[in-house]
């Protein structure tokens, strides 16, 4: 089963930088990494920030000398970054002018249900709708995404997809490194064919061999000799990522999904399953000016190499650096006493064998209500990966869990804070304790490798 695990983590296309099979070649560390752009507000009152999106078909250049079709919000690929603050309402108006519907998902925010963006409720073409963020949560690397039911895989995949940072004052108190050493990390993997265009074939994981880092082929980025701060999202539809720095020294992960870590932890690798977050600081200052570090997949990209690229770090001069990474980075809830336990089984179909997904022996129906919950309550979830050899990840809306155990065993430092989104390799249990005591209504939760939850491996609960 190891084997099969470690082929079915590995598999991919063939080359190192090129792309599959007749793609233009691409050579890594050529591109600037590029900054998304910041959306701003179109009007700000004295409690809230109004912003204005519209969905748009466009074309961008992400390869060199060709450009491809994309979906984008506002036009740029990936989406713009909304920075929100704790205590301000955002209010985003979506217009929708794709000729198809679209929903927008807070990934990792607790909105009421109208403001989720469910997957039935969507946007007709041509309309437009006003979410409603009231951002009473802490701080943290959100997420906005397309969630159209059926579609969603495909929405993301092509660049229905943007970062929104939540901030809040005591994370400004903490002194870490902010404004331009603090940077955005989105990461995600594509197939591209010989003219250039996006190729997205249903649970093809094999050939996205493409790495994008804020839209842009193995970038580069050049660094001051100091600290950063980055923002880290692996928005794949599919792909792992266990990252490392090519010269083995640890970096400092300072929160996760749903916000700030206790403390920071210092680790070699940050392993980012589809819609997972790292927030971390890398101190170049120890580097020599002129040095070259890359970071690296460890799980990729094809099924011979086992190290992948993903972009490089360029260190320059030294520069001065009043930031700095406190002790300790904030206090997590207490953990109230659970009323309910259940469990929850991760399953789909081999590959080959069929083509549909299942939480607990079923696929998704938007019909039927999964699981009922008791508003107030506090519950732990047991939620199993039963597949032999693919991995999964479970993703929950409306709240941020705590993972209690993994296989029993304690958790690392890295998975100690706020979680919306636990990866789970085959055979791997997590248990899980959420709390339900912001929302009610009807929300989903779901494997986030989405082309997985668009095979049906997504169901729903009702918190009443
Ligand atoms: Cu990223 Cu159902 O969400
Ligand atoms: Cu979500
Ligand atoms: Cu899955």
């Amino acid at each position: 089963a190891a084997g099969g695990l470690f082929q079915t983590l590995t598999s991919g296309g063939s080359a190192n930088a090129a792309t599959a099979a007749g793609a233009p070649a691409v050579t890594p560390f050529a591109v600037p990494l590029p900054a998304p752009k910041v959306l701003a507000p179109y009007r700000r009152t004295s409690t809230a920030d109004y912003y204005a999106v519209t969905m748009s078909r466009t074309s961008h250049q992400i390869l060199p000398g060709t450009r491809t079709d994309v979906l984008t919000y506002n036009g740029t690929f990936p989406g713009p970054t909304i920075r929100a603050r704790k205590g301000r309402t955002a209010v985003v108006r979506q217009i929708n002018a794709l000729d198809m519907p679209a929903s927008v998902h807070l990934h990792g925010g607790s909105n009421p249900v109208e403001h989720d963006g469910g997957m039935t409720d969507t946007i007709a073409p041509g309309r437009s709708r006003t979410y409603v963020y009231a951002n009473e949560q802490v701080g943290a690397t959100l997420w906005t995404h397309d969630h159209a039911h059926h579609m969603e895989s495909e929405h993301v995949y092509r660049g229905l997809s943007g970062l929104y940072l939540l901030g809040d004052k005591a994370e400004d108190a903490l002194g870490l490194p902010s404004g331009r050493y603090e940077v955005p990390l989105i990461l995600r993997d594509a197939q591209f064919d010989a003219a250039g265009r996006m190729v997205y074939t249903m649970d093809d994981a094999e050939n996205r061999t493409t790495i994008l880092v804020n839209g842009a082929p193995w970038p580069y980025m050049k660094v001051e000799a100091r600290k950063y701060r980055f923002r880290m999202l692996n928005s794949c539809n599919l792909r792992i990522f266990i990252l490392c720095l090519n010269d083995g020294s640890q970096v400092t992960q300072i929160g996760s999904d749903g916000g700030l870590l206790p403390a920071p932890a210092a680790t070699p690798v940050l392993v980012l399953s589809p819609g997972e977050r790292a927030d971390f600081v890398v101190d170049f200052s120890k580097y020599a000016p002129g040095t070259q570090l890359t970071l690296q997949n460890m799980l990729g990209p094809g099924p011979t190499e086992l190290v992948g690229q993903i972009m490089r770090f360029d260190v320059g001069e030294k520069s001065p650096d009043t930031s700095r990474v406190p002790d300790v980075l904030t206090t997590l809830p207490a953990l109230p006493k659970p009323a309910v336990e259940r469990s929850f089984e991760l399953r789909m179909d081999e590959p080959g064998t069929g083509d549909k997904a299942y939480i607990n022996g079923k696929t998704f129906d938007a019909g039927r209500i999964d699981t009922n919950i008791k508003w107030g309550d506090t519950e732990v979830w047991t939620v199993t990966n039963t597949s032999t050899t693919i991995p999964h990840n479970f993703h929950t809306h409306l709240v941020q869990f705590r993972i209690l155990e993994r296989d029993g065993q304690p958790v690392y430092p890295a998975e100690a804070g706020l979680k919306d989104t636990v990866l789970l390799f085959p055979g791997q249990t997590a248990r899980l304790q959420l709390t339900f005591d912001t929302h009610k209504g009807v929300y989903p939760y779901h494997c986030h490798m989405i082309d997985h939850s668009a095979m049906g491996m997504m169901a729903q609960m009702k918190i009443s």
